[in-house]
């Protein structure tokens, strides 16, 4: 995988990862951690994976996908605060695009919150375009809500 820089190594995420991706979750989405059981729950899924980020033995990244036939869904994509604004996130997704091209994907699709500026920023610099919303999705500890824009970006396969 890219790796995107000396001391940083990205690699497949698996069941011993479970507690490290729920302590990434939670200071991602202090609003809607998920827990250990619920990320392990969906790894075993069929056709689910994850990426981890890890820079000199500390797990900076992961990313979550959901794969089924020749779609894909982002499920979750979080780096910690300390590591952000380095090219952590975009590593991680344009090696999880690179995973999918190679199995078959011919599109990837996510949720992100309307408000979400550093995510919408990055989704649509790897070239992801909006294709709907859905109103009211998130639902923050304040009470409020947040509506979800849903991206997708086509994966050329081998016809191109
Ligand atoms: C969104 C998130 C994953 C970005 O991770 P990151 O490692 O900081 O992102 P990168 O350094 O790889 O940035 C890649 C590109 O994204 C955009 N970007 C990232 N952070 C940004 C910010 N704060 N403001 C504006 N653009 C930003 C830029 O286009 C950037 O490219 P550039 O560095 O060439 O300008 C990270 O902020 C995060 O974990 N946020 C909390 C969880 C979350 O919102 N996840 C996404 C849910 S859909």
């Amino acid at each position: 995988m890219r790796g995107g820089g000396a001391a940083r190594e990205t690699r497949r995420a698996g069941a011993l990862d479970i507690q490290v991706l729920a302590v990434l979750h939670q200071e991602c989405f202090p609003d809607d951690p998920w827990s250990a059981e619920a990320l392990a729950q969906l790894l075993a899924m069929p056709g689910a994976f994850a990426l981890i980020t890890v820079r000199e033995n500390s797990p900076v990244g992961f990313v979550m996908l959901m794969q089924v036939r020749e779609a894909a869904e982002i499920l979750t994509l979080a780096v910690t605060p300390s590591a952000r604004g380095e090219g952590v996130g975009r590593g991680l997704v344009q090696d999880a695009l690179d995973v999918c091209a190679a199995s078959g994907v011919e599109i990837c699709s996510l949720e992100v919150a309307v408000d979400n500026q550093p995510a919408l920023a990055l989704y649509t610099a790897i070239g992801f375009k909006r294709r709907g919303g859905r109103r009211a999705y998130y639902r923050r500890k304040d009470g409020s809500t947040a509506d979800a824009l849903i991206l997708s970006k086509s994966i050329p396969g081998f016809l191109g």
